[in-house]
């Protein structure tokens, strides 16, 4: 299995705090690759330099053998590389197709001016975007309620619906950041399913998790990341008996 996306020597630092020192990794093509490591350890930062949402001060991101490093997250997700956002707060009363027709709309494809302007490009631009839309609800199991406002789902339903978001934008690679966090364990089970079967369709998929269960269950490889790099890399049990690892974690995290 081959890189699709490569990071090399990646450098940020915030008010002179170096977060990141020469991250370097690389996630194999139709791999499910977890990044753990303790609290602060950069990962979030990491995925903002993979996504675009940050310009690092150092070091190179490729995705697909294509540098990204300075590409405007936008671009990056035409090229298939989509993260996966919390909602937006702003649409409470959109509904579910809605939202993501909006998400839909927000890549670039080259109907998107037509359907401003009307005609029949632009026609043609919407039904396929809802026809999209409609697939992935399905995919989801969201198409009861596709027709509810976001606000009337559940915490678990509107995970979903981030998820829902990122897959219209038909990524090769999605990037989670604690995609679980703060939902309950039947809806993180739901969730994992998901993840498992989006893998199987293809989509290589970078998830960072505290859950070690659930990186254990659905991460290989996975990358560990402690003080601005990578520590080491293997499968999830080669990991937890790395010495080297516990004593990263230990005393450190907070949250546990
Ligand atoms: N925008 C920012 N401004 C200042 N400091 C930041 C900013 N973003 C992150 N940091 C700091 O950078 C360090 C690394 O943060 P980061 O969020 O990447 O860690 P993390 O590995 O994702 O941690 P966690 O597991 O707690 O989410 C932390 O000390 C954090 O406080
Ligand atoms: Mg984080």
């Amino acid at each position: 299995m081959s890189a699709l996306l490569t990071v090399e020597g990646l450098r940020h630092g915030f008010y002179g705090v170096q977060v990141l020192n020469g991250a370097s990794f690389e996630v194999r093509q139709g791999t499910v690759t977890g990044l753990i490591g303790p609290n602060g350890a950069g990962k979030s930062t990491a995925i903002n330099a993979i996504s675009g949402a940050l310009l690092p001060q150092g070091g190179r991101v490729s995705f697909a053998g294509t540098d990204i490093t300075r590409l405007p997250p936008r671009e990056r997700v035409g090229l298939g590389l989509v993260r996966s956002f919390q909602l937006a707060r702003g649409f409470p009363r959109l509904s579910v197709f809605d939202h993501l027709m909006l998400y839909g709309q927000g890549h670039p494809g080259e109907g998107f001016w037509q359907s401003l302007t009307g005609g029949r490009a632009g026609r043609q631009h919407e039904e396929r975007l809802a026809e999209t839309a409609l697939s992935v609800a399905r995919r989801l199991k969201l198409d009861h309620v596709i027709d509810n406002p976001v606000s009337a789902l559940s915490g678990g339903q509107k995970k979903l619906v981030e998820i829902g978001r990122a897959l219209m934008a038909e990524p090769r690679m999605i990037l989670f950041d604690e995609p679980m966090a703060g939902v309950n364990p039947t809806l993180s089970a739901q969730i994992a399913e998901h993840l498992t079967a989006l893998n199987e369709e293809g989509i290589t998929i970078c998830l960072i998790e505290h859950d070690m269960a659930m990186v254990a269950r659905l991460c290989d490889p996975v990358i560990v990341m402690a003080e601005g790099r990578k520590m080491t890399e293997g499968s999830f049990a080669e990991v937890v008996a790395d010495k080297a690892v516990q004593e990263a974690y230990l005393g450190v995290r907070h949250d546990a």
